[in-house]
């Protein structure tokens, strides 16, 4: 009775100050919230999810060794569920036997595991998008800007070859999106009959200040000749454009900071994912367009399946189709400001 009495009076405690015990929240392991793309996801995850469940961010800081260390810890208290965005995606195959030893499912996030690992484990999934997709309305993008005529290129074609002379920034590598971005920009743009000369692939793992330095350097020996530059991310796009800005390569006739598309000299740049600051950039004319990597939807989809493996909820109700048992996609758009 006494026991009953004390229960009681625990779970009274509990909805009045509202504590929720260490098993009943969801975790969520980031690779590094330092990424822009990446915290706005988390923060988009803990947003839509804080209606259903506490969600606690642990930050990897992009150390997988540390980001394990925690995992490990974590699966100690048997939580409801775990959610990872992995350091490295190839390192998932430890943490997925760890989770099934103990029977917590896992949903990953942005970095997708080998297919033969995630079969490991029915309890499994992964919520993504189509990183080919991205990088076929990358190539759709340029295809515009170009004129949609292969055989006749518009102004854009600075030397008038016909040729779009183009430079990648590319993100990490053996990163699946890093990958298959820079792969199907160039075979899209192929597979529609364009010819391309790529000056250059510059590795910048993702980051802004690394992809500032690289076209510090490369820059003032290929600006007369690149037409178009096509990067596997925001934060990239944004780190050539300060480069740009700094060598003095847009010009600014009226001094208004923006680049007015029709009197100052510009270049453009595509990025991809959409985030707060490419939007800035898009508005002061300084990058042309970027692919929406949809973190609001991958949000709503992360909660979704986590809804529907913690509390049953119907796929349909939640409006959630699952591919092959354990992959949710959420597609990529286009995203330009030209209606503006
Ligand atoms: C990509 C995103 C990049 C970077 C990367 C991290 O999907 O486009 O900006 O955040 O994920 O895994």
């Amino acid at each position: 009775m006494k026991k009953i009495i004390s229960g009681l009076f625990l779970l009274v405690i509990t909805v009045l100050f509202g504590c929720t015990s260490p098993t009943q929240k969801v975790y969520l392991f980031i690779y590094d919230m330092d990424d822009p793309y990446i915290a706005a996801l988390a923060n988009e995850i803990v947003r839509v999810g804080k209606d259903y469940y506490p969600i606690e961010i642990h930050d990897a800081q992009n150390s997988q060794i540390l980001q394990n260390e925690r995992i490990e810890e974590v699966l100690k208290i048997k939580p409801r569920l775990i959610i990872i965005n992995p350091v490295d995606r190839l390192g998932a195959y430890p943490i997925i036997e760890k989770a099934k030893a103990v029977g917590v499912p896992i949903i990953f996030i942005n970095r997708e595991p080998l297919a033969r690992d995630l079969d490991l484990y029915d309890q499994s999934y992964y919520v993504g998008a189509l990183a080919e997709q991205s990088g076929i309305l990358q190539a759709e993008l340029v295809a515009e800007l170009f004129g949609n005529n292969p055989v006749s290129l518009n102004e854009f074609d600075r030397n008038n070859d016909n040729i779009i002379q183009m430079i990648i920034m590319k993100g990490e590598q053996g990163h699946q999106d890093a990958e298959l971005r820079t792969e199907f920009i160039v075979s899209e743009l192929e597979r529609r009959g364009f010819a391309l000369e790529v000056l250059t692939t510059e590795i910048a793992n993702w980051n802004t200040l690394i992809a500032k330095n690289r076209a510090m350097v490369i820059l003032p020996s290929l600006q007369d000749r690149v037409e178009v530059i096509v990067s596997n991310n925001d934060a990239m796009a944004i780190g050539v454009i300060q480069a740009m800005i700094d060598l003095g390569i847009f010009t600014d006739e009226n001094e208004n900071q923006m680049v007015d598309k029709d009197d100052d000299f510009w270049i453009p740049v595509i990025g991809i994912d959409g985030i707060e600051e490419a939007t800035n950039y898009m508005r002061s004319g300084h990058l042309y367009a970027t692919v929406l990597n949809d973190a609001i939807g991958q949000a709503y989809a992360t909660i979704s399946l986590a809804r529907f493996l913690l509390d049953g909820i119907a796929l349909e109700t939640v409006g959630l189709e699952l591919t092959n048992q354990r992959y949710v996609w959420v597609d990529y758009k286009k995203y330009t400001l030209t209606e503006d």
